[in-house]
């Protein structure tokens, strides 16, 4: 069985010490609430004390983006080693604002994914179409291409660290969502598609969330599906209620 994920992602929002409230009002609420792992993706400056205002509660730590070398000349990146000694436990790879804003290839994303899982990192890969796609009717060939690049050279052990988030581009931070129809047919499509690339046993352990414009109204219908085991979740995750909330909707 796999067990849902409901993921944070803060992007750049919350200063560490706002970082460190935010984790201590929300941990009464959350505590407890086990049928679901709880995962907040922080600004890197904010790692250390969210760690520290983590600790003996049910909430992990995560970044938002690794570099893909050890160490060396590269300006105002981050390694993994730094991550995981700043206290981080997950981080996300491949989100479409990196894609969009900051030339992420599938190249890239490949060697972040590889980085952070030599080093011990977990992954949270995203990928998804744009809108354009969709119009297209080829989002199922995007989502597949995209699961096959950016997984290249990963073995079916290191993909057990390996979660997937399908977020349509359309339908994030534009208050869209996919219906829970679309979650559940696309995260299948990269389902069958992890099947095609390692095994059935591989594709029925993988957690795949659904991302974009999740919250605390439709939560309940998208984890539902047979398809979709968690959330990876922007806006409303800045709100310690809307986020229990969609916990609740996880532990249901
Ligand atoms: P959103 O962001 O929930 O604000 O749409 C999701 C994401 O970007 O991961």
């Amino acid at each position: 069985m796999r067990k849902t994920v409901i993921a944070g992602n803060w992007k750049m929002n919350m200063t560490p010490k706002a970082a460190g409230e935010f984790i201590r009002a929300l941990a009464p609420e959350v505590k407890g609430k086990d049928k679901c792992d709880i995962v907040l993706c922080v600004p890197f400056v904010d790692i250390a004390t969210a760690a520290e205002a983590a600790k003996g509660t049910n909430i992990k730590i995560g970044a938002q983006n690794v570099h893909f070398e050890e160490k060396g000349a590269f300006t105002g990146e981050i390694s993994a080693q730094m991550l995981l000694e700043a206290g981080a436990e997950y981080v996300i790879v491949g989100h479409s604002e990196r894609r969009q804003y900051f030339g992420e290839t599938d190249a890239t994303v490949n060697l972040r994914t590889k980085a952070a899982l030599a080093a011990g990192l977990k992954v949270i890969l995203c990928l998804g179409e744009v809108k354009e796609q969709r119009l297209s009717g080829i989002t199922d060939e995007v989502v597949a291409m995209q699961t096959k690049l950016d997984l290249a050279g990963i073995t079916e052990e290191q993909l057990k660290n390996v979660i997937i988030a399908y977020e349509p581009v359309w339908a994030i931070g534009t208050g869209l969502t996919a219906t829970p129809e679309q979650a559940d047919e696309t995260c299948g499509v990269i389902r069958k598609t992890i099947a095609a690339i390692y095994s059935e046993k591989a594709a029925d352990g993988i957690v795949i969330q659904y991302g974009g414009s999740m919250n605390d109204g439709n939560a309940a219908e998208l984890l539902a599906k047979a398809n979709v085991d968690g959330g990876l979740i922007g806006g409303a995750s800045l709100k310690t209620d809307k986020f229990t909330a969609i916990v609740d909707a996880a532990n249901k």
